[in-house]
């Protein structure tokens, strides 16, 4: 018992110390991730979910099974001449990409590819690693996101 007033003590002094230290972030301009952004010229929303049309973060349920399933179709008639679930091919496998990318990210890579290529750091890799660059499709934002919905089904 003697020793835990002491600990909670130091535990609270912590705590105090390292909140102090977060409330000068905001203020001194940028968290690490904002300057990393910053410096290919991207806000960190940008950064982290990408460049288009989807500029806030989205609430994802449940898997919408039946979504899916028309996403399913269009990802057959406008994405499987390029892309596989399990293997590369012109464009990365996409089984994962659910785990690797935020939804947010995906949509505008889907909506906005060429501007994604041009001037998202990462996606300018991909260009650099497949060699070709991916071309918008056509595909509404309902689209999108019922291909997303798609890619969430599938990354098991
Ligand atoms: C002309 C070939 C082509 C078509 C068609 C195409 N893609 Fe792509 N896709 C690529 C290539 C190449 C990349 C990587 C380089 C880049 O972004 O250009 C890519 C990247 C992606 C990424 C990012 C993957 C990651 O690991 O970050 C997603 C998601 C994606 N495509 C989804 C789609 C969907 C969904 C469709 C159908 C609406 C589609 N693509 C149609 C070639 C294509």
């Amino acid at each position: 018992m003697t020793k835990i007033i002491p600990t909670l003590f130091i535990v609270a002094l912590f705590v105090w110390a390292c909140g102090g230290g977060e409330k000068n972030e905001p203020s001194s301009g940028s968290s690490a991730k904002e300057k990393l952004a910053q410096r290919f010229g991207l806000t960190a929303f940008e950064y982290e979910n990408g460049i288009g049309p989807i500029k806030e973060k989205i609430e994802l349920g449940e898997i919408d099974m039946i979504k899916a399933k028309s996403g399913e179709k269009i990802f057959t008639e406008k994405c499987t001449q390029c892309h596989k679930l399990d293997e590369r091919y012109t464009g990365p496998a996409l089984r994962d990409v659910t785990s690797r990318k935020t939804p947010e990210f995906i949509l505008n890579q889907i909506l906005n590819p060429e501007e994604m290529t041009k001037r998202h750091p990462e996606v300018k890799k991909m260009l650099a690693q497949y060699a070709t660059q991916m071309t918008f499709q056509n595909v509404s934002e309902d689209d999108a996101k019922a291909i997303l919905e798609y890619l969430r089904s599938v990354n098991k």
